[in-house]
């Protein structure tokens, strides 16, 4: 039975051109800068972000703790949305290994921070106070449902910070979803900011591995401080041979992963006892719960019985769509969702 895995896009394994590419990848000492495959991922994705350089890190956790450390002193203030990954799921490293303290703003339902609410957290930004010094976005947004956040709102927001001297950091694990959704290049959504992480191991499919691009200075800072929390890596060219398929091959497919998403929430709104908020699919993930009368975890076992397992909370269910399911697969997950659904109602 074809196990359909869609608690996250993380569960997607690299592909048959991944492996080849693995298996042949040229490698060297990265702790020397001499694996030649790392180099050239690193190379590739500043040229696409149009920063001057990048870094490879072993995970999206590690590229933003380094994306938060390089732009930060231990003890300054790192504002963000109170629903970021920063906040919720990195285990608290922005303060407990970089040393500073998170300030979260209230998030829209898109995950953004309105600017009055960063203007007026600015204005508490004086002599006595912890120094501000980083403001941290998110796109797509995970906790907001693969929200996708224009460039527009991340120019105009990136400004304000750094007018008043912060530097920006982007949290972009899934920022190639964004830009498929919204069709504009990764190097338009991050233009304004100061260092954007993106995930190879997401919706791109890869097995491992995140990327920080910035400029040279900073990268520079990041490399040293990636050594010193444990992450550098010596013949990385394993890792970074699979993330430059990922790059090469598995972007514009992504359109698959939303077209998917889309169609399965369609279907699953229809069904007696099931809602979904249509009007926030963007991406490649949603939610969907169930009534009352049905029980969650009863739904759940009854689904992977059949292959299907989604990420379930009680009556909530997230649904996340990456390369390994495709549209024939959204067929079965429907038909066996509604008669699931029917025979416990
Ligand atoms: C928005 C966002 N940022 C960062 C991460 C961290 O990535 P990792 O789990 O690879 O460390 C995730 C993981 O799901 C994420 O969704």
């Amino acid at each position: 039975m074809k196990i359909l895995d869609m608690r996250s896009d993380t569960v997607s394994h690299p592909t048959q051109q991944m492996r080849q590419a693995i298996f042949e990848a040229e490698v060297g000492d990265d702790g020397h800068g001499e694996d030649p495959t790392v180099n050239r991922l690193q190379q590739m994705a500043a040229d696409m972000f149009n920063k001057e350089a990048a870094l490879l890190a072993c995970s999206g956790t590690m590229g933003n703790l380094l994306g938060v450390m390089t732009n930060t002193q231990p003890g300054d203030e790192v504002v963000l949305g109170s629903e970021a990954h920063i906040l919720w799921f990195e285990v608290g490293g922005a303060s407990a290994v970089a040393g500073t303290l998170l300030r979260a703003l209230p998030n829209d339902e898109q995950g953004r921070i309105a600017h009055a609410d960063l203007e007026a957290a600015l204005r508490m930004n004086h002599t006595h106070s912890r120094n501000m010094s980083l403001l941290c976005l998110e796109n797509t947004h995970n906790r907001c449902g693969g929200a996708a956040i224009s460039a527009d709102y991340t120019d105009n927001i990136a400004n304000i910070a750094h007018k008043n001297g912060l530097k920006v950091h982007l949290d972009g694990a899934r920022i190639f979803n964004a830009s498929v959704a919204l069709n504009t290049p990764v190097s338009q959504l991050a233009d304004s900011v100061d260092t954007v992480t993106f995930c190879l191991s997401k919706g791109l499919g890869g097995p491992v591995g995140s990327v920080l691009c910035g400029s040279a200075e900073a990268i520079e800072r990041a490399r040293r401080l990636r050594k010193m929390i444990g992450g550098q890596l010596r013949q990385a060219g394993i890792i970074a041979a699979a993330g430059i398929v990922a790059l090469d091959s598995m972007i514009d497919r992504m359109a698959d992963d939303h077209k998917n998403a889309k169609r399965l929430a369609e279907g699953l709104a229809q069904i007696e006892g099931v809602s979904v908020e249509l009007d926030k699919v963007q991406t490649n993930m949603f939610r969907f719960t169930v009534a009352d009368n049905i029980s969650g975890n009863v739904l759940s076992e009854r689904l992977i019985e059949k292959g299907i397992k989604f990420g379930a909370g009680g009556s909530s269910f997230r649904v996340v769509l990456h390369w390994q399911i495709d549209a024939s697969d959204v067929d079965y997950i429907l038909e066996n969702v509604r008669s699931a659904v029917k025979a416990l109602s």
